[in-house]
């Protein structure tokens, strides 16, 4: 609606994990970076933690990017609120497993492991990597599942994992974890998000804006200053504040946005932001 008025190619702010608009602040390249070493230096597990909206789901989609289809078999879950059992087919479907069965019983449970593990052995003389990442793995509420995962690592070859995990999830992930000590020993790697400071939050805003055409200032130094006020540095709010903003600017016809657009906007999204 408002792209044209301000010279941009398409909408800068929207609210989707895309990994073109990925911006590299120091957090989050040292979380992707020791993610790609947990996955190419097959360190078995990893966990990523932060806040809502701090960019986990964003950074797996970049993830994703650097791992090339034909030397990595990837099992990705963005909504891990299934049963074991779902989860395990889901899991093992995308791994490459065949045969696998339908009937919901304990039994069962154990052959759907067994055929992992053959996927897991499969890919490994195919000279792939198998990778499994769990986004929003603090929904998990099945403490089975996370005994399956930690089986599932416990498969291995003499010298090296089958298999390398990734969880993500909100902090609530950390201390469900701990409380699983033998998985928790098996992780190899922990990151962590955390908001924006100002100096990042303003980067982001002008880095977005650059990725779809835009390199003028649009948003004043003292705008952005209210926008970290406002949303804590918390890239999602962010998103949504800047976004209604432009709007704002595009509707009153102004040629950027200063402060008072700003606290207006944030005034008006209050609590929602
Ligand atoms: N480093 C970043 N670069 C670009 N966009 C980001 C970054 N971090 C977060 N975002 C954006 O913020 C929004 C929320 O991020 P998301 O990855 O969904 O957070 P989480 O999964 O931690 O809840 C998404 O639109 C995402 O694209
Ligand atoms: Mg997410």
């Amino acid at each position: 609606m408002y792209e044209k008025y301000w010279g941009l190619t398409e909408k800068p702010f929207e609210n989707t994990p895309d990994p073109r608009f990925l911006y590299h602040s120091s957090q989050h390249d040292e979380a992707l970076g020791r993610l790609l070493y947990a996955v190419r230096e097959r360190k078995g597990a990893a966990v990523l933690t932060g806040v809502f909206g701090c960019g986990k789901t964003v950074l797996g989609q970049a993830l994703l990017r650097e791992l090339s289809a034909d030397r990595y078999k990837i099992a990705f879950i963005n909504y891990p609120l299934l049963s074991h059992m779902e989860f395990l087919l889901a899991i093992a479907k995308s791994l490459g497993s065949y045969d696998l069965p339908t009937k919901k019983t304990e039994v069962l449970i154990n052959s759907v492991l067994d055929n992992l593990n053959n996927a897991l052995l499969n890919n490994a003389r195919d000279g792939k990597d198998s990778v499994i990442i769990v986004d929003e793995a603090h929904i998990i509420e099945d403490v089975q599942i996370l005994e399956s995962l930690r089986l599932l690592l416990n498969f291995q070859l003499p010298n090296r994992f089958l298999l390398t995990l990734l969880l993500f999830g909100q902090p609530e992930l950390r201390e469900k974890i701990e409380l699983n000590k033998p998985f928790e020993q098996r992780i190899a790697i922990k990151c962590h998000l955390t908001n924006f400071d100002l100096e990042d939050t303003a980067a982001y805003i002008i880095h977005r804006l650059k990725v779809v055409g835009r390199s003028e200032p649009v948003f004043t130094k003292e705008a952005m200053e209210a926008v970290y006020e406002h949303t804590g540095g918390i890239p999602r709010r962010i998103n949504r504040l800047c976004d209604i903003c432009l709007l704002s600017g595009f509707a009153k016809n102004l040629n950027q946005i200063d402060e008072s657009i700003v606290l207006g906007e944030a005034r008006e999204l209050g609590a929602k932001i």
